[in-house]
């Protein structure tokens, strides 16, 4: 079979022919229509993240949408290494392997659940969020960041702060519903002003970061309280990128005096049932055209040149064999 195949870390994929896989028992075959092209399954083949791929050659791609032998349409959690989901062909648990309602075209299926996962089990499971509650993302821009907006509104949050770098896409999220917007693009000193601006406005009682490292600190500085009679409050802030930076440094000022609480929502940290409980949900969402998720189809052959592209801000690569 064709597919997109890693040899070296820290260097894009080849098309390039691979061996057909062949199912376990536990298994079952599937024949790929659409694997989405991410910065995990970018980081995984850098080696920088913490599931980097370990066996090579490999086979990119950790989720996408394929057809079993009987013609049902199934996303795929994840092949087994070797096998990945840009291929024509994978083998996946079936445990993984679930059914896409008739209004979620192929593309969309194997696009949304990464990005929209990584807001709806964070603001529903993590930071088990509340009618009316306030809610900053910090890298909103981005494809994930875009979701989130439309996904906490979705659940109740009563105002959505988008924080992003690029100025021309922030302006756009009032759309999709932010309530505010902060540009991340500035001299610290201004950031700062403009995070306090917006806390004191009304409070942040969730943060889903997508940046960590600098933007990430410069806002737990504003946080830093300056009152030891202030009332108690209560921030969860939910690390799930790190688009800016793997670390950051901590004040203990910051931890003691604004009520923070660190989390983090990523693949280890999460019950499967949790992610199973989301699928349906987020399938009527897309079925019903209430999730906006701007895709780009490329085909396999052209994998090595899309994995290099940096000129498709805010859009999800989806490679097709
Ligand atoms: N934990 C999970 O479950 C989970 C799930 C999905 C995604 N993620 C992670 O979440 C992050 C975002 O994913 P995505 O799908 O939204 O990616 P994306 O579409 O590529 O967007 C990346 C975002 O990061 C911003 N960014 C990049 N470098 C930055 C910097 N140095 N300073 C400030 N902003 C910066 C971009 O801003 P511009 O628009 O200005 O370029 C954009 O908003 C990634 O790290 C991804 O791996 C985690």
């Amino acid at each position: 079979m064709k597919a997109a195949v890693l040899h070296t870390l820290g260097k894009p994929p080849r098309f390039e022919d691979f061996p057909d896989p062949h199912p376990s028992p536990d298994e079952v075959k599937v024949h790929v229509k659409a694997a989405s092209l991410k910065n995990i399954d970018k980081a995984m083949a850098s080696g920088s993240h913490y599931d980097s791929h370990s066996e090579l050659p490999v086979v990119c791609g950790i989720d996408g949408v394929g057809v079993l032998g009987d013609g049902t349409r199934v996303y795929c959690g994840g092949s087994r290494a070797p096998y990945g989901m840009m291929a024509e062909q994978a083998v996946v648990s079936r445990a993984w392997c679930l059914q896409i309602p008739d209004g979620v075209d192929d593309f969309t299926a194997a696009a949304l659940p990464n990005p929209a996962l990584s807001s709806w089990l964070p603001l529903v499971w993590r930071a088990q969020l509340k009618p009316g509650e306030t809610v900053l993302i910090l890298g909103a821009t981005g494809v994930a960041g875009k979701l989130a907006i439309q996904i906490a509104k979705h659940l109740g949050a009563g105002r959505v702060v988008a924080a992003g770098r690029n100025e021309h896409i922030l302006e756009t999220l009032p759309v999709l519903g932010a309530d505010a917007t902060i540009a991340l693009e500035r001299l610290d000193q201004e950031l700062t002003v403009a995070f306090v601006r917006e806390a004191s406005h009304k409070r942040f009682d969730i943060i889903l970061d997508y940046l960590w490292g600098h933007p990430t600190e410069v806002l737990l500085d504003a946080l830093t309280g300056h009152d030891l009679k202030a009332e108690f409050s209560r921030i969860r802030l939910i690390e799930i990128g790190e688009m800016a930076g793997p670390t950051i440094s901590l004040s203990a000022a910051a931890l003691r005096s604004s009520g923070l609480e660190l989390h983090g929502s990523g693949g280890g940290g999460i019950p499967h049932t949790a992610i199973f409980d989301a699928f349906p949900q987020l399938w009527a969402l897309a079925a019903s055209g209430n999730l906006r998720i701007d895709i780009e189809p490329v085909a396999l052959a052209d994998v090595e040149k899309a994995w290099q592209r940096q000129d498709l801000p805010g859009r999800r690569v989806v490679i097709v064999p």
